[in-house]
């Protein structure tokens, strides 16, 4: 099923023409489809279905509290890295005993709550953090049960910016050393040798690189266990691509083909950390044209989001549809759609040939729900977007537009 398509020339999310939320609410707004993300959750777990698993949503991606709840109601667990991840999760009524938490740099409180609320495992990134957490598991007297996230030395294949699994990047440790790491941590009082992790980058949309790294990780977990380790979990991260504009990244299906025949000899249970391919295409920002620019190089649309609210055109260089809310006829001219930002960057759809919009003229950026609002900023003093989410013929907002005076809350004139 497509949660947003057009029906009558007019774009909904499922049963909910998308005019009708601008209007009510205003833009810019995030809208998510419940039944997307509901589909989608379904669809990865039932490729999965077969060996033991668990998915940990990737909460970095989008982590409004409303799809964070949804993900709860469908079992899912979470892949967290920080204590504010942490806090939304259980806010969100999730379990942190299904909860995985990774980054390279979690502070010792942060460890520390996340083994009083009973996390499933840290991923762990470099020595120095493994003695830390030794500490902070000895002074709460038991042990932080852990996996090592190596680094395969592997290239992605994807944009510079999100590959995570070369040996120049700043995640896992080298491979090379997770043996001795291994031997060192079953001296330690306060950590338990649980699972090892990788994770090589996301929107990946090739198998290669996932098989090689992972067979790599396979081979290492094998080789961990014959050496006495009591591992349970092989995590395998995140980073399966969406459909963007062109892109054709495997299905579910195939993901977990890819997956499961790369870890089959270690017989470990699998920890999943999706975030982009549950969320990705399961949300949109809504927009409105406030000018339109013609100027000798350029036809500029000037639109009321910005790179504060959706920055990752400016990041990456990334590419979002930018669909009418209404259909349109005529002739296609090429337009640069731009936001209210004093950036340069602030470029949120680049050279694209649309039927030239008029002023107040209601548009959509597509495959917006992941890594969209969350990292959404204030830059420029622009209070963030509202957030809907629909179901059905039936929508709510799940985050009220932010006000300006929360802008400055805790600030002191
Ligand atoms: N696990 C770990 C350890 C990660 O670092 C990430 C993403 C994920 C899981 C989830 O990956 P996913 O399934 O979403 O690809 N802001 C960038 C993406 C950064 C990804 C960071 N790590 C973007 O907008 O493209």
């Amino acid at each position: 099923m497509t949660a947003f398509a057009y029906r009558k020339g007019s774009l909904h999310a499922e049963g909910v023409p998308l005019s009708a939320i601008a209007d009510a609410v205003g833009t810019p707004t995030y809208v998510y489809s419940a039944q997307a993300l509901t589909e989608r959750f379904r669809e990865v777990t039932e490729a999965f279905a077969g060996h033991p698993h668990l998915i940990c949503y990737s909460v970095k991606a989008n982590s409004n509290l409303a799809i964070l709840k949804l993900f709860t109601a469908l079992g899912s667990g979470f892949d967290i890295v920080s204590g504010g991840e942490l806090a939304r999760v259980k806010q969100a009524g999730g379990d942190a005993g299904k909860t995985v938490f990774a980054g390279v740099g979690k502070t010792p409180e942060e460890m520390a709550q996340a083994l009083v609320s009973g996390i499933r495992l840290f991923n762990v990134e470099s020595a120095e953090e493994l003695e830390a957490l030794d500490a902070v598991g000895r002074r709460a007297g038991h042990r932080a049960p852990f996996a090592l996230r190596v680094n395969p030395d592997v290239d992605a294949r994807t944009h510079r910016y999100i590959a995570t699994g070369l040996k120049t990047s700043k995640f896992g440790v080298p491979f090379e050393e997770a043996v001795a790491l291994y031997a060192k941590a079953k001296k330690m009082k306060g950590v338990r040798a649980l699972g090892l992790d990788c994770h090589i980058g996301s929107q990946l949309t090739r198998t290669a690189p996932m098989r090689a790294a992972l067979t790599k990780v396979a081979d290492l977990y094998v080789t961990l266990k014959a050496k006495g380790h009591a591992l349970e979990y092989l995590d395998v991260g995140g980073g399966l691509g969406i459909t963007y504009s062109d892109e054709t990244p495997p299905s579910p299906q195939e993901y977990a083909r890819t997956v499961l025949a790369a870890v089959k000899p270690t017989g470990a249970t699998l920890l999943l950390e999706p975030g982009r391919s549950l969320v990705g295409n399961a949300g949109v920002l809504l927009t409105r044209v406030l000018y339109r620019k013609p100027t000798e190089a350029r036809t500029f649309v000037v639109v009321d989001a910005g790179m504060n609210d959706l920055i990752r055109p400016a990041l990456y260089e990334a590419h979002h549809e930018f669909l009418p809310l209404v259909k349109r006829r005529g002739r296609d001219v090429q337009v640069d759609v731009v936001g209210p930002v004093c950036e340069s960057t602030d470029v949120l759809a680049k050279a694209r040939a649309l039927v030239l919009p008029r002023q107040d003229d209601l548009y959509a950026f597509m495959s917006a729900g992941a890594y969209g609002m969350s990292m959404a900023s204030t830059y420029n003093s622009r209070p963030r977007p509202a957030e809907v989410l629909v179901d059905g013929e039936a929508w709510r907002v799940v985050r009220e537009r932010e006000r300006v005076e929360d802008l400055w809350r805790g600030e002191r004139a």
